[in-house]
């Protein structure tokens, strides 16, 4: 890799909070120091109402971990309260509507109103402390709302992203027992709307014990109403007192449940709890970002991920900060729309996925060039790797040489940023992103479990805890246990491969299970396979992932039909539409390929390392496949694999 560019921090950033010096400094002490550090961190950056005993407690051999214990705290007063006095006036929220025409400004004061009403109609309606609440909502203020109204009662929020199907919603509401669903009438993404109250009355019908659905009118489209159970949101904060006691809670008290795919099974609700989650994206979002006073902060992704939560909601909003929240879709009405947004609001940090950049590069640069982009200052992907064309082109068509680029690695289980640059610090190279954030130990390990030095390649796995590990795997703690503790024992395994260079950067190489991650969202292989089976003519599926120009990874599956079958494109559109209707369009098939047989070992497992090759083309490289059952599938499959 001896033509990797390495760019230096740009002048821009001499002023950020964090130098090179600064980083090297405040990491070694955050690794060799962690009490002290953390202690330091946890006082600049949270206020609890009872100190805390202990800084940290833990034991990666059995993935436990207590961070700030004894502490008491509200995450709302840590987000909204504290910041009263001196930020009243200022904005919390800028909501940017779909419609260009249409945006808004929610102060500190008004967000402390809001959330305390809401948190009042869901006391009335008799959720207390330790209670799950479901959220199914378009990319509007009430969202974050009913996050912290949540959180300000004590409530433990499930928000599940508004494109999942009624039965995904379903799923994940009777996973966690949601006795409280909040919602929309409908959505608007790009001039279109989507059915979210419809679809919640189909996931409902098999929710006996949701008693309650609050209902947001964003649209004023039609709606069928459940009397006793369905009530208008608008109607109910009206009502309701304008402030509200905050619950005090234990810093270990869990603060939501988020659903997040894995290799095997069903979603799992990755559980986060309170002061732990909260310092980090506090301490990652001022750094990462360099969020100084007065910045306007923008993040392109949707609540219903955890980018959402992180760095739209509770990173920002417990600095005080002014976070940008977007309706639509950055194609919507034309693909400058971010630029014009940046422009129109005088964006400082623009935070977003490759797949979107990929998808605004390919439109061209005179969308990009039109703008003036003046204010930005740092620009960030995260979700999937970013392919150094595309980082490239932010770097010079949209920062115009001007803003470094944070390429941030984490995951829903990491609740916060584990690897990125820090712009005043940290030269880059495109494609890597660069070196751990402070207090995080990651190590490379080979396949007998031992850790790698110096340059290498291995599975990606940490070997401290950090305060935004998950907790817990709700309802099923062993699930956790065997999913990120199990597999190297006293480290907590991520599931994605990675190289160190010379000078300990790390490129994440992919997910070495069977995750895609298809336009930055996470989506199981098995789920996607159990969708096809559920079709009567469907014997078997296996389902991979293909190099996809724009949205990363395509979704490309094999199917075996039952004997006497025949095959039709009429039988694929009726699969497609099996994918939509149990997890969701984000789940649509790119590639069905009729398979007569699956390559298989003798003992039946299906060997993926081989159907991956075929789908991305790779047919020199298909390595050895001598243990198959039946070599003569493969030739079959490779000559009628699919043109893409
Ligand atoms: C991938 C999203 C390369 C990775 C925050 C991880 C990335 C999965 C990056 C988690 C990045 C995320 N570079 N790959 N900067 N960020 N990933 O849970 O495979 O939706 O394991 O969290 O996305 O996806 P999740």
């Amino acid at each position: 890799m001896s033509d990797v560019k390495t760019y230096p921090v740009p002048a821009s950033a001499a002023n950020a909070h964090i130098n090179k010096a600064q980083y090297d400094a405040m990491y070694a002490r955050s690794v060799n120091e962690p009490e002290a550090f953390y202690r330091e961190q946890a006082e600049q950056f949270l206020t609890f109402s009872t100190p805390f005993t202990q800084v940290c407690d833990y034991d990666m051999t059995k993935g436990e971990a207590s961070w700030f214990t004894g502490g008491k705290l509200n995450v709302t007063v840590n987000c909204i309260d504290r910041h009263l006095p001196k930020r009243a006036n200022q904005t919390a929220i800028i909501w940017e509507g779909d419609d260009p025409s249409v945006d808004k400004h929610i102060t500190y004061a008004e967000l402390h109103e809001q959330v305390c009403r809401l948190a009042n109609v869901m006391r009335e309606r008799g959720v207390k402390k330790g209670d799950r609440v479901c959220i199914y909502m378009p990319m509007i203020p009430e969202a974050a709302y009913a996050m912290l109204a949540c959180a300000r009662v004590g409530a433990i929020h499930s928000v599940v992203f508004g494109g999942f199907s009624p039965d995904a919603l379903k799923d994940r509401i009777l996973d966690s027992d949601c006795r409280v669903l909040i919602t929309a009438d409908e959505g608007l993404r790009g001039g279109k709307a989507v059915p979210l109250k419809a679809n919640a009355d189909k996931a409902l019908a098999s929710c006996p014990n949701t008693h309650t659905c609050l209902v947001v009118k964003r649209t004023g489209g039609k709606v069928n109403w459940t009397e006793g159970r369905d009530i208008w949101y608008g109607d109910a904060v009206a009502a309701a007192a304008s402030n509200a006691e905050p619950e005090m809670m234990d810093a270990e008290d869990p603060l939501f449940i988020l659903y997040t795919s894995g290799s095997t099974g069903k979603p799992k609700g990755v559980l986060h709890t309170t002061a732990g989650y909260l310092l980090h994206t506090a301490m990652s979002f001022k750094y990462t970002f360099d969020y100084k006073e007065g910045d306007i902060y923008w993040c392109t992704a949707d609540v219903g991920w955890v980018t959402g939560h992180s760095y739209i909601v509770y990173g920002p909003l417990c600095n005080g900060a002014t976070t940008l929240m977007f309706e639509g879709v950055p194609t919507y009405p034309s693909a400058s729309r971010c630029w014009d947004v940046v422009d129109k609001h005088k964006v400082n940090q623009f935070y977003t996925a490759p797949t979107a950049i990929r998808a605004l590069m390919g439109a061209g640069n005179d969308f990009v060039t039109k703008s003036s982009r003046k204010t930005l200052r740092v620009l960030g992907t995260v979700g999937e790797p970013i392919n150094p064309e595309a980082w490239e082109w932010y770097y010079h068509v949209v920062g115009e040489g001007r803003c470094p680029i944070v390429d941030t690695w984490w995951q829903t289980e990491t609740g916060g940023h584990m690897l990125t640059p820090l712009p005043g610090a940290t030269a880059t190279k495109p494609g890597s992103a660069t070196l751990p954030f402070f207090g995080v130990q990651p190590v490379l390990l080979d396949a007998e479990g031992k850790e790698i030095t110096g340059a290498g390649e291995g599975s990606l796995a940490i070997k401290a805890s950090w305060p935004s590990q998950i907790r817990t795997v709700y309802g099923d703690h062993q699930r956790m246990i065997d999913t990120y503790f199990s597999t190297y024992k006293g480290y907590y395994f991520t599931g994605d491969g990675a190289r160190r260079d010379e000078d300990g950067y790390y490129w994440i190489t992919g997910r070495v299970d069977d995750v895609l991650n298809v336009s930055g969202h996470r989506m199981g292989t098995a789920e996607i396979e159990s969708a096809l089976v559920l079709h009567d003519k469907v014997a078997e599926a296996a389902v991979v992932g293909y190099p996809h120009d724009i949205k990363g990874q395509g979704i490309y599956c094999y199917v075996t039909l039952m004997a006497g079958t025949e095959p039709s494109d009429e039988l694929k559109k009726e699969l497609v539409a099996l994918c939509n209707k149990e997890i969701g369009p984000i789940a649509k098939p790119d590639v069905i390929q009729w398979a007569p047989g699956l390559p298989k070992t003798r003992s039946g497992k299906i060997m993926r390392r081989i159907l991956r090759k075929i789908a991305a083309n790779e047919i020199d490289s298909l390595g050895d496949t001598s243990t198959l059952a039946e070599p003569a599938v493969v030739d079959e499959l490779i000559s009628n694999r699919a043109n893409k």
